[in-house]
């Protein structure tokens, strides 16, 4: 049986997933191919094919690998799959084929994750639902890899639909498709290709810093009980009992939920260019407030700003690296590409890959 899995990106909302905040996010037709075949015995087989593989027992307590192991994805899913389903796993074999480029904000962590969970699910008919399924990938990433991420990536990759952005609230975990009407811009990821080394452990320090926040919000009014509801009058008035860091964070939160809905309102109007608008906002508070940006991505979308043919620029996923996510217009797009491409490598040295996404269906099965 084989498993596609698609990475994703996010139109807006960005960082705020785990402050209960509401994101725009869609699957896209850049995937991991994941082919899996049961077999005899107790020890499992995971190979890819750009990178070395590995062998476990299902019989063995399983724990994370050291030294930031790509496994551990694997088996923080595994690990979480028997906690609910115990005893319903047999020995299989995996063999993984990626053309999701790792490290640039396009979640090819989230798409291995959802995409073995989807998998063994089908294959030991283990009744896991969607929502299941998203938790046990989360969990696996806090668990096995340390990130303290989301839910936003999970669940894009599981329930992402072809044309259609979900508008997603992350406290409730409802949601609505949008569908994605952006005529005649196409989205294009420009990959910095900075890997973003920092992400991780700078990321948990942002979560960090919104649960201060809150903490402090809360002290003063208990009814709220995430950051992304708080309105932004609150925190102005509390400016003098947070540290200025703290204050920075909070106010990016709330701000990036107000875009997030305004986004969500004036995309369904066919309003692209405040949409756009909305992006660099959302790229300016990421940068100046957030601080999760880098020279590199902040030079893309400054670049941008200059060529009407881009309506909307920020950076795209956890940040300090990977892509920007771009709206541009389809009759000057190769031109711009080119423009951009050349200065790029002029500033910085470096290559930059341009990736134009179509929005495509989440994780599924592609042969049996
Ligand atoms: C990473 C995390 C997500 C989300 C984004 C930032 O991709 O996995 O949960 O927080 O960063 O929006």
């Amino acid at each position: 049986m084989t498993v596609q899995s698609p990475g994703r990106i996010n139109l807006i909302g960005e960082h705020i997933d785990y402050n209960g905040g509401h994101v725009l996010p869609a699957a896209i037709n850049l995937n991991i191919t994941i082919g899996f075949k049961k077999k005899t015995g107790s020890v499992c087989h995971i190979t890819s094919k750009s990178t070395d593989g590995f062998l476990f027992n299902l019989e063995e307590p399983i724990k994370p690998k050291s030294n930031n192991h790509w496994g551990n994805y694997v088996i923080g899913v595994i690990d979480g799959i028997l906690k609910l389903r115990p005893n319903l796993l047999s020995a299989f074999d995996c063999e993984i084929e990626s053309n999701l480029p790792i490290g640039s904000g396009i979640s090819s962590s989230a798409a291995l994750e959802c995409g073995i969970a989807f998998g063994l699910n089908e294959l030991f008919n283990l009744d896991l639902t969607d929502l299941d399924r998203i938790k046990i990938a989360q969990k696996a990433e806090h668990d096995f890899v340390g990130t303290k991420c989301g839910i936003m990536d999970q669940f894009a990759v599981t329930m992402g639909q072809k044309k259609k952005l979900i508008l997603l609230n992350c406290e409730t975990l409802d949601y609505q498709l949008i569908p994605a009407d952006i005529n005649p811009y196409k989205i294009v990821l420009l990959n910095t290709n900075v890997a973003h080394n920092l992400a991780s452990s700078e990321y948990n320090l942002r979560r960090e810093d919104c649960e201060k926040a809150l903490k402090i919000i809360q002290s003063h009014f208990p009814e709220y009980k995430h950051l992304a509801e708080v309105p932004l009058d609150i925190i102005k008035t509390l400016e003098k009992e947070f540290d200025e860091v703290v204050f920075k964070r909070a106010t990016y939160v709330v701000e990036e939920e107000n875009r997030t809905q305004m986004a969500s309102k004036v995309i369904q109007n066919g309003e692209l260019t405040q949409f756009g608008a909305l992006m660099y906002g959302s790229h300016e508070g990421l940068s100046k407030k957030y601080e999760v940006s880098c020279p590199e991505l902040d030079f893309l979308v400054d670049y941008s700003k200059n060529h009407t043919s881009v309506i909307g620029s920020r950076m795209m996923g956890g940040g300090f690296g990977g892509c920007t996510i771009n709206l541009i217009h389809r009759d000057f797009l190769d031109s711009y590409v080119a423009a951009v491409s050349n200065d790029y490598k002029n500033q910085f040295n470096l290559s930059l890959s341009p990736i134009e996404v179509e929005i495509s269906n989440g994780v599924s099965i592609i042969e049996l």
